[in-house]
């Protein structure tokens, strides 16, 4: 019997519950530890992971957040689109700070790459579909972070006319492919009101043939290469980029990202099997946040949410814009960790909530018609329609952010996480009380 049929499920996901940002970066960082090598399996440059180490902070984009560990391996898999220019940007950045990236870095060949074109097909995209509004329409823009995001998973999806890690190896290929690309790419972006000279096949062949011979020694077949890490006892740990509520197929579709971002991704995303994942931390902040468009029941738009924002600093990792802040959506956080399998949750930024009278959870949400429910709705036209219900908890005035134990918080706040606990029906194990590695309260 082939051994992965055989195996313990040995290895351990991270993934976001709610709209992003929950501090996924610092709990991949705490688990690095724990485990051999770190793995990314979605998403893009879209994803902003802030770690902070003493004084310093790193925020990366596409490297895994295990890369600060020089003896980990970080491997960038299949599922995420990798721009290579951002890619040796952080690189570079991380090497500027004295981190190691060298063999610890592996990327998949079969990574989609993320090119030029795509970018300004983002923005290009974004600017038409928010102008509707000038013109008295509805804004129907999702708020991407322009990262080219969404337009390089539509060519894998397309095929034809996709770019992989491994074609960057072979400019032969790279310029048969462009070829046809760039006739195709120039017509569309003229049609979205783009005003630029024709893409040059030639110019971006030798542009992109230089990021692959850069990057040539990190470019391989990862999901052979974990399956070798596996077969030899190492633990994997896998880092979600963007979170459930954003995944294409269980997110607010349309105000998604383009990937499987929940769980549900690793599979696809790596090559290697669910069955073999034993632990899936559910990441969630004490409250919620988002950014760009879409529906947000809890969404506060008063005094309140705005004292979140200042004291969570809950500003982009990626884009630096604003984000938008609202109470703890249970109903949201239980669904996204019933689709993500979650085994415990890291309840992160309970600091933040210090000093607030009165705290909200939502608990049910109010239907149109009058009804009630305790199911999320993932579709964002629906959502947008229903009226959230909240169990109201007394607050904390104290400052928690040199808590070392659970039993030691304030009252209050471990009422607060008490019942997170029982209306999700999942342990908390990790709570966070500050954004560095020492403010962790680990409860198991
Ligand atoms: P990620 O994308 O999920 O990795 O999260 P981000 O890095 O985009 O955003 C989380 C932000 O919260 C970062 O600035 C972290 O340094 C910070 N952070 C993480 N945990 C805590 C915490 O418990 N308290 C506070 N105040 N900040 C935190
Ligand atoms: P991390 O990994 C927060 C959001 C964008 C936008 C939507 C689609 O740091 O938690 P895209 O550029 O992906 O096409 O944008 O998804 N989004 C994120 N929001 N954190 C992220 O990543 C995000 N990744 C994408 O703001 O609303
Ligand atoms: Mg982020």
């Amino acid at each position: 019997m082939p051994d992965y049929q055989t195996s313990p499920r040995t290895h351990t996901a991270v993934v976001g519950l709610q709209w992003g940002d929950e501090g996924k970066g610092k709990i991949v960082d705490l688990l690095t530890s724990r485990n051999d090598v770190i793995v990314r399996y979605n998403g893009g440059a879209n994803a902003g992971h802030t770690v902070v180490v003493g004084t310093e902070r790193y925020a990366v984009h596409l490297i895994p957040s295990g890369i600060l560990n020089a003896d980990k391996m970080c491997v960038i898999g299949n599922g995420v689109v990798v721009d290579p220019e951002k890619l040796l940007e952080e690189i570079d950045s991380l090497r500027v700070r004295g981190i190691e990236v060298g063999d610890n870095l592996r990327v998949s060949d079969r990574a989609h790459v993320v090119m030029p074109y795509h970018k300004v097909h983002d923005a290009a995209l974004e600017t038409v579909l928010a102008a509707r509004a000038e013109a008295g329409g509805r804004n129907l823009s999702i708020g991407t972070t322009r990262r080219g995001i969404g337009p390089a998973y539509a060519d894998k999806i397309h095929r034809s006319t996709a770019v992989r890690m491994g074609d960057l190896l072979d400019e032969g290929r790279l310029l048969e492919r462009l070829s046809v690309i760039c006739s195709l790419r120039t017509a569309e972006l003229a049609a979205l009101g783009v005003d630029a000279p024709p893409l040059d096949p030639a110019a971006l062949t030798a542009k992109y043939g230089a990021f692959g011979r850069r990057l040539a020694s990190h470019i391989e077949d990862t999901t052979y290469l974990l399956h070798d890490c596996h077969r030899a006892g190492r633990s994997i740990l896998f880092e979600g980029a963007n979170a459930c509520l954003l995944d294409i197929d269980h997110g607010t579709y349309p105000y998604v990202t383009s990937s499987n971002c929940s769980a549900l991704g690793i599979p696809a995303g790596t090559g290697i099997p669910g069955a073999l994942i034993g632990r899936v931390y559910g990441i969630m902040k004490a409250y919620s946040t988002r950014v760009g468009e879409g529906p947000f029941p809890t969404e506060l738009h008063d005094e309140t949410g705005h004292r979140i924002r200042e004291r969570g600093h809950e500003y982009g990792t990626t884009t630096g814009r604003p984000r938008r802040c609202g109470w703890l959506d249970l109903v949201a956080v239980r669904y996204s960790a019933m689709i993500c399998g979650v085994t415990s949750l890291a309840c992160m930024l309970l600091d933040v909530l210090s000093g607030l009278p009165e705290l909200r959870l939502c608990t049910k949400y109010r239907l149109p018609d009058g009804s009630t429910t305790d199911r999320f709705i993932p579709d964002a036209a629906r959502l947008a329609g229903v009226e959230p219900i909240y169990e109201t908890l007394p607050g904390w005035s104290e400052e928690i952010v040199d808590a070392t134990e659970r039993t030691r918080l304030p009252e209050n706040a471990r009422r607060y996480l008490d019942r997170i606990e029982t209306i999700t029906g999942v342990p908390i194990e990790i709570i966070s009380v500050g954004p560095e590695r020492t403010q962790t309260l680990v409860t198991t």
